[in-house]
C-alpha cells in the first residue's frame, strides 16, 4: 500500500511565537516531516515571527536544532534539512507595537495561501488580529490558527470569539484541538461510518457503557503556572476529552465536511445533562512526601488545582439516554495509555450455561501509545474438554496491519497544519462548539470553587483516587486497567 502525498504548492505560513516552545517541539519539526514526505511544493515558505532580535540565518539554525531535537532522525534527513531551511525566514516583530509589521508585509507574496499561526497566549490574539488588518497583511482568504486554551470559561471564550470575529470570518478561523489530528481519532469516524458492522449496534440498546481514558505518566513539568490556573478540567476535559466524546456519540453526518461534522458534534454537547456533584471526582497527585516538591509543580504548596478528573456523563437523546459515558484523565498515573472502550451488553441468554462464565464484547480504540483498534470477541477455547469460552482480541494494531512504514503517521500537528493550508476545517473546532463545551463544564468548576473542597490526593504511579473507582463500582461496573 503506497500512501498518496499531494503537494500543497504555494503558501506563506507565518508562525507568531516562532521561537516558542510549541513551535520548537511540534510545529517546526512537523513541518519538516511534511517537507520530507514531499508534501510541500516549491513555493511553500515558513516565516517565524517573534520579539527576539534575530536574523533569518540564526533562526534557521534554531529550526535545525528544533528538528534535530524533536524529530527522530531517519536515513536521508540530512539531505532534506537544507532544502527545508531554505524556505525559512524570520522577522523580529512586536505583537503589541508597530515594530516589524512592515517587514512582514514586505516578505509576503500575493497569490499564495496566507496562514497565520497564533502560537502565543490568548491575551495577544486581539492585538495580532488587529495589526494584521491595519497593516493590510490579512488577505480576504487568509487563515488564522489559534491554540488552546480558548478562554477559561464560556464568557471569556465568547469574548475571544467576538474579538476574532471583528477581523475574520468564521471560515478563516482554525481553532486547534490536536486530538482531532490523531490518526486513531480520525479512524474512529472511519470505523463508525465506513462499516456496516458497528453502526446498528451503536446505541443504548446494545452498548452498556463507554469509557474514555486519557492517562499520562508525566506531571505538570515546567508548565506549573499555566496548569495551576487551568487544572485537568480546563486543560484536558473541556477540549480533548469532550471532542472524543462527541465523535463517539454523534449522529452520522450527511457528509464528511466541516459544518456537517461540527453540527453533529454540537448537538451532542447540547444534549449533555448537567453533571451531578456525586458524578465527578477530582484528584491531585501526591509527591514524594517532600512538601516542597511535587505539589509545587501543580502550582504552589496550597494549590487546590486538580491533576485528575473522572466523571459520569449522560447524553439525553434517543440514541444514548440509557448509556453512561465515563471519562477520566490525569497526570502522574501508572502508564501513559489513552483509549476509548465501547463495552457492549451481555448476550441476552447464554446457551452454554452458567459455567461458561461472563463474556462481553468490547471495542477498544487505542489512541496511544500503540495506535490501533481491538475488538474483544468470545470464542470456544481450542482443544478438547467441552465448550469452554474465552475472550480473545481481534486486534488491528495499525503498525502490524499496515507495516511500520505505512504506520509512520503524521503527528497530529502536521496533519492539522496542512489542513489549514488546504482550507479544510473539518478537524477544527467551531466557535459555538467551544462555547457550548465551556457551558457544560463551567457549572462543575463553579461548584468546586464555591464549596472550596480540595481535590483528593492520589499516589504518583497509581490509577487515581479510590473515589474514581467507586464512581463505577456503585453502578456495578469497573474501569479497564490503565496499561500501555
Ligand atoms: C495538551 C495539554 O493539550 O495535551 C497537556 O495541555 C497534555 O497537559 C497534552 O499533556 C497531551 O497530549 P498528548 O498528545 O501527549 O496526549
Amino acid at each position: 500500500m503506497v500512501s498518496r502525498v499531494i503537494p500543497v504548492e504555494s503558501f506563506d505560513l507565518v508562525i507568531f511565537g516562532g521561537t516558542g516552545d510549541l513551535a520548537r517541539r511540534k510545529i517546526l519539526p512537523g513541518l519538516f516531516r511534511r517537507y520530507r514526505a514531499g508534501q510541500m511544493g516549491a513555493e511553500a515558505r515558513i516565516i517565524g515571527a517573534a520579539r527576539s532580535e534575530m536574523e533569518s540565518a540564526a533562526y534557521r539554525e534554531f529550526v535545525r536544532a528544533a528538528v534535530d531535537e524533536f524529530h527522530p532522525a531517519t536515513a536521508g534527513d540530512a539531505a532534506h534539512i537544507d532544502g527545508f531551511l531554505a524556505r525559512i525566514e524570520y522577522v523580529t516583530l512586536d505583537a503589541r507595537g508597530e515594530t516589524g509589521w512592515s517587514d512582514l508585509a514586505a516578505l509576503l507574496r500575493d497569490d499564495v495561501v496566507r496562514a497565520f499561526y497564533f502560537s502565543v497566549g490568548p491575551a495577544l490574539f486581539g492585538d495580532l488580529a488587529e495589526r494584521l488588518h491595519t497593516h493590510q497583511i490579512a488577505s480576504p482568504d487568509c487563515r488564522i490558527v489559534v491554540e488552546k486554551p480558548f478562554g477559561r470559561d464560556m464568557q471569556t471564550a465568547r469574548a475571544l470569539n467576538r474579538t476574532l470575529a471583528q477581523h475574520f470570518e468564521e471560515t478563516q478561523i482554525y481553532r486547534i484541538d490536536h486530538y482531532l489530528g490523531k490518526e486513531t481519532v480520525q479512524n474512529l469516524m472511519a470505523i463508525r461510518f465506513g462499516n456496516m458492522l458497528f453502526e446498528p449496534l451503536w446505541n443504548s440498546q446494545y452498548v452498556d457503557h463507554i469509557q474514555i481514558t486519557v492517562a499520562e505518566q508525566v506531571g505538570v513539568g515546567g508548565r506549573g503556572d499555566y496548569y495551576d490556573r487551568a487544572g485537568a478540567m480546563r486543560d484536558m476535559l473541556q477540549n480533548h476529552m469532550m471532542q472524543l466524546l462527541c465523535l463517539i456519540a454523534m449522529e452520522p453526518p450527511a457528509k464528511f465536511a466541516p459544518d456537517a461534522v461540527r453540527d453533529e458534534k454540537l448537538k451532542v454537547i447540547r444534549a449533555l445533562d448537567p453533571v451531578a456533584r456525586e458524578d465527578v471526582v477530582r484528584g491531585q497527585y501526591e509527591g514524594t512526601g517532600d512538601k516542597n516538591s511535587d505539589r509545587i509543580e501543580v502550582g504552589n504548596r496550597d494549590s487546590t488545582t486538580e491533576s485528575f478528573v473522572a466523571m459520569r456523563a449522560r447524553i439525553s437523546n434517543w440514541r444514548w439516554a440509557a448509556t453512561p459515558f465515563y471519562l477520566r484523565t490525569g497526570k502522574r498515573l501508572r502508564d501513559r495509555a489513552s483509549e476509548i472502550a465501547v463495552v457492549f451488553k451481555d448476550a441476552p441468554h447464554s446457551i452454554f450455561g452458567a459455567k461458561s462464565g461472563h463474556h462481553r464484547n468490547i471495542l477498544t480504540i487505542k489512541l496511544q501509545p500503540n495506535e490501533g483498534i481491538e475488538l474483544g470477541v468470545t470464542i470456544k477455547e481450542p482443544g478438547p474438554g467441552g465448550m469452554r469460552l474465552v475472550d480473545v482480541p481481534l486486534d488491528m494494531t495499525f503498525a502490524e496491519a499496515l507495516g511500520p512504514e505505512e504506520a509512520d503517521f503524521p503527528d497530529a500537528y502536521e496533519r492539522l497544519i496542512m489542513d489549514v493550508i488546504r482550507g479544510n476545517q473539518t478537524l477544527f473546532m467551531r466557535g459555538d462548539e467551544v462555547e457550548a463545551a465551556w457551558g457544560w463544564v463551567d457549572p462543575i468548576i463553579a461548584e468546586w470553587s464555591e464549596t472550596g473542597e480540595p481535590p483528593l490526593p492520589y499516589a504518583t504511579g497509581s490509577s487515581g483516587p479510590d473515589d474514581a473507582l467507586m464512581l463505577m463500582h456503585r453502578d456495578g461496573r469497573r474501569w479497564r486497567e490503565i496499561r500501555a
